[in-house]
This record gives structure tokens, C-alpha cells and sequence, in this order.
């Protein structure tokens, strides 16, 4: 799934809340969603998503760019791009995790890398934005450091 499908099923399932509430608590079920680890990244995961979709409204729609708003959601993802790590240290709080978060540390930490510099580098030209030209490539690459972190580490929604 691409990732503006993402950011907006994420947007419409705000929207619609109380099917998706019914959902989750069938989910619930088998995914122990209590864990307070599984919580802690998927609220963080969720600020990622609300934050890529504020610039990614803009991206697509460049008249409507506002400096200081970018600036406020790239640095909202620079400061927090390392605190959803420490929650997948337990491997029995699996939530919509893969088994590869722990087969695979070393990779999984490559791409919490990856997206880290990538959030860095888009706060970084953020700051002296004045359009989304001056953006555009590091809002693609934090983008894409997202959805191949996803790719073998989330499991898909279906
Ligand atoms: C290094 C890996 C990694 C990176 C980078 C990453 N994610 Fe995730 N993301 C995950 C994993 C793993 C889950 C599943 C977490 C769980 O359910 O326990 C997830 C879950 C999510 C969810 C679903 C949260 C929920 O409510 O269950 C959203 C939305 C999301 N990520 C958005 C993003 C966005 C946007 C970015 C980039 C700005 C991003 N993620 C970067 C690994 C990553």
C-alpha cells in the first residue's frame, strides 16, 4: 500500500471512528493491544502519519504551502524520529509488527536509521523553505524511508 493511501486511510479512519473502534477491539482479540509498548509506538506511528499527511497535503497542492506549518511538522518528526524504537525491545508485544523486528534487528535498525537521517536532512531544508520545491526531494525520501521500513516490518493491513 502506498503511503498517501496510508496517511489517508489513517485520516478517514479518524473520520469514521466508531466502526474502526468495533475493529480494533475484534483485533484486540489476538493482538493484545493493552501492551503498553504496542501502544506507545502505534500513537507515535499515528503522529507520523497526521505529520506526513499536513505536508503531504501541501506537496500536493503547492499554492496552499505554509512555511511555518511545514517547519513545525518536519521538526515534530526530527525531534521524535527515535523514540518509537525503544518499545520493540519485548518480542512478545508483537501488535502489527513482523517477526523480522527481531530476526531481523540489524535491518530493522538500518532503516530506523535511514528514516532518522531522512527526517533530519527534511527538517534541516525545512527551515529555509519557501515553497515545496525546496522540499520536495527530502519529503520523498522520509516518505520512502517509511514505506520500506513498512515493507518487511508491519505486517500488512488486510
Ligand atoms: C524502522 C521501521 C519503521 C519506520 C521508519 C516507520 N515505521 Fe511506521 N510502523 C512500523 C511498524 C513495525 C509498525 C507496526 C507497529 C505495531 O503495530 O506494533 C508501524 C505502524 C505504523 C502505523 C500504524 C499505527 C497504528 O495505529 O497501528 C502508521 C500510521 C505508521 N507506521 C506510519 C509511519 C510513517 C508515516 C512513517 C514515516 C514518517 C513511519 N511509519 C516510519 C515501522 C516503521
Amino acid at each position: 500500500m502506498s503511503l498517501l493511501k496510508e496517511i489517508s486511510l489513517v485520516k478517514s479512519s479518524r473520520l469514521a471512528a466508531l466502526p474502526v473502534l468495533a475493529a480494533a477491539l475484534l483485533l484486540g482479540a489476538c493482538s493484545s493491544p493493552s501492551n503498553p509498548d504496542v501502544s506507545a509506538r502505534q500513537d507515535i506511528m499515528k503522529n507520523y502519519g497526521d505529520a506526513m499527511g499536513v505536508m503531504g497535503d501541501m506537496m500536493k497542492n503547492p499554492d496552499t504551502f505554509d512555511a511555518a506549518k511545514f517547519q513545525e511538522q518536519a521538526a515534530y518528526l526530527a525531534d521524535n524520529a527515535n523514540s518509537p524504537w525503544k518499545h520493540f525491545q519485548d518480542k512478545e508485544a508483537v501488535g502489527h509488527a513482523t517477526d523480522k523486528v527481531w530476526s531481523d534487528a540489524d535491518g530493522f535498525r538500518t532503516q530506523a536509521e535511514n528514516f532518522q537521517q531522512a527526517a533530519t536532512d527534511l527538517n534541516f531544508v525545512a527551515q529555509n523553505a519557501n515553497g515545496v520545491a525546496d522540499v520536495g526531494a527530502e519529503f520523498k525520501e522520509v516518505g520512502a524511508s517509511c514505506k520500506s521500513c513498512h515493507t518487511d516490518y508491519k505486517q500488512k493491513d488486510d
